[in-house]
């Protein structure tokens, strides 16, 4: 893409109402335009980024045996008063009237949808389980919308549903997309870890959310170090198979937001040197609510006896959207964003020097393609700005890797490369420049798989 085609409308100074560093630099680097409280535009680098975001949550459902569809955003009220919520849910839920009179809504989650939907299409047990998911936006009219996407009004979030004939089974479906949410986090460059939460009326042990640690978050968390330095499970991890040595050996170890903190057993379970007490960003919640939506709505099988029973259901939700400023609190410096490749909007940054100057547009150019061929995504900085400007902005949008041309080095016959991430620059020849960014991207994106 070139820079002088592209929309990348960016600020000179931090707007005063954004208190948290992704927020100021969402709007800086041009990545999102406030439309309304809590409701966000998003531009064409911020979008780039939300769509890889995406992209690595369902690469990770669909691993896990999860299975897409999209639900609308528009609901009948007729479904809430089904399960009871509709008065329920209070002034969070955005409710609308159409031209018949007609009550509807804008969906802040779909549970009362998605279980319409599953309850006239399994008759048996035997067409369980059903692991279900779609990625869509919702509204929640959020008394306090702030730090921009981190808490919005309008967000994108991955919600997936289970319907399992019993409790083993349900269980079976929650360690499935508790150690998807272990590898989704991870493939963005995040240290997540799955931190007991409040499990509200239904009680039992399987409601977890996930929490990135950042001095910014909303959340107070309390956990021991060694769960947040384990390794991740390879994409070689068999979901069919048991996953309940992997969440025994995480939930083993304490962890909990200050809704669930205990500090004496913090203390008693935790070694002084392994406690952390910091803040964190919830980028995912799993939650395990057995009948609670079946029961009322009807959404029930027959069992090998033929006996009707309610489905166990659990559902499952990720903050596509939160996501994209939760990866800036984590990946960023004085100078700006600092993108991991897996989710960068572009993975290279080409900066021509002097454009004009033939001997630097011919390399650009060869550079350019050369890039394109091998998959690579380059942003072409082919503008007129001065050097000092289009170095500052490189930097402020954070590519992780930057090529600068320049009619001096071309005449020595060499570029700089620059790594965003480390800082450091290095020479190369003109020869072998493009080879050696094509394969730190192809080894970078491998290693994030
Ligand atoms: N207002 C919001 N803005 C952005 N993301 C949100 C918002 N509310 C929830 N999310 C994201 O969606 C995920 C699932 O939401 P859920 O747990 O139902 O919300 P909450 O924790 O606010 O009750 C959360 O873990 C979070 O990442
Ligand atoms: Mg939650």
């Amino acid at each position: 893409m070139r820079l002088s085609r592209f929309y990348l409308p960016l600020l000179r100074e931090t707007p005063s109402e954004a208190q948290i560093v992704s927020h100021q630099l969402m709007l800086r680097a041009g990545l999102i335009r406030q439309e309304g409280a809590g409701i966000y535009a998003w531009l064409p680098l911020g979008f780039r980024v939300l769509k890889k975001i995406e992209q690595i949550v369902r690469e990770e459902q669909n691993r896990a045996g999860a299975v897409e569809m999209l639900m609308p955003t528009i609901q009948q009220a007729e479904l809430w008063r089904e399960s009871g919520r509709y008065e329920a849910y209070g002034k969070e839920m955005l409710r609308i009237t159409d031209r018949h009179d007609r009550e509807m809504l804008f969906g802040p989650t779909n549970e009362e949808m998605i279980t319409e939907i599953v309850r006239t299409g399994v008759r048996s047990y035997k067409d369980l389980p059903k692991l279900l998911y779609h990625i869509q936006w919702k509204f929640r009219d959020e008394i306090r919308p702030r730090f921009g996407v981190m808490r919005g009004r309008e967000f994108l979030m991955k919600d997936t549903y289970s319907f399992d004939i019993d409790k083993a089974a349900a269980r079976k479906s929650y360690n499935k997309m508790f150690v998807a949410y272990l590898r989704t986090f991870a493939r963005m460059g995040l240290q997540s870890a799955p931190m007991r939460a409040e499990s509200g009326p239904i009680g039992g042990d399987m409601s977890h959310e996930f929490i990135v640690l950042a001095e910014t978050g909303e959340s107070g968390v309390f956990c021991d170090r060694r769960l947040v330095d384990m390794p991740v499970p390879g994409s070689d991890i068999d979901f069919e198979g048991d996953l309940q040595p992997i969440v025994d050996q995480r939930t083993s170890l304490y962890a909990a937001t200050d809704e669930k903190h205990d500090a004496a057993e913090f203390e008693e379970q935790v070694a002084e040197g392994d406690r952390i007490a910091a803040r964190g960003i919830e980028v995912g919640h799993i939650f395990n609510f057995g009948t609670k939506y079946s029961e009322p709505m009807n959404a029930v099988v027959a069992g090998p006896d033929g006996k009707n029973i309610p489905l166990e259901m659990g559902s499952y939700g990720v903050g596509v959207s939160r996501l994209v400023g939760a990866v800036i609190e984590a990946h960023h410096d004085e100078g700006g964003c600092r993108w991991p490749l897996s989710v960068a909007p572009f993975h290279v940054g080409l900066i021509n020097l002097k454009p004009g100057d033939a001997d630097a547009d011919a390399a650009c150019q060869s550079f350019y393609q050369a890039f394109g061929k091998a998959g690579v995504e380059t942003l072409y900085d082919d503008t007129n700005a001065r050097p000092g400007e289009k170095f500052a902005r490189m930097d402020l949008i954070g590519l992780p890797f930057q090529v600068i041309v320049g009619p001096r080095g071309l005449k020595n016959g060499v570029v700089e490369i620059k790594n965003r991430a480390t800082g450091d620059k290095s020479e190369a020849s003109l020869g072998d420049a493009a080879e050696v960014i094509v394969a730190q991207v192809t080894k970078g994106l491998q290693h994030s798989l």
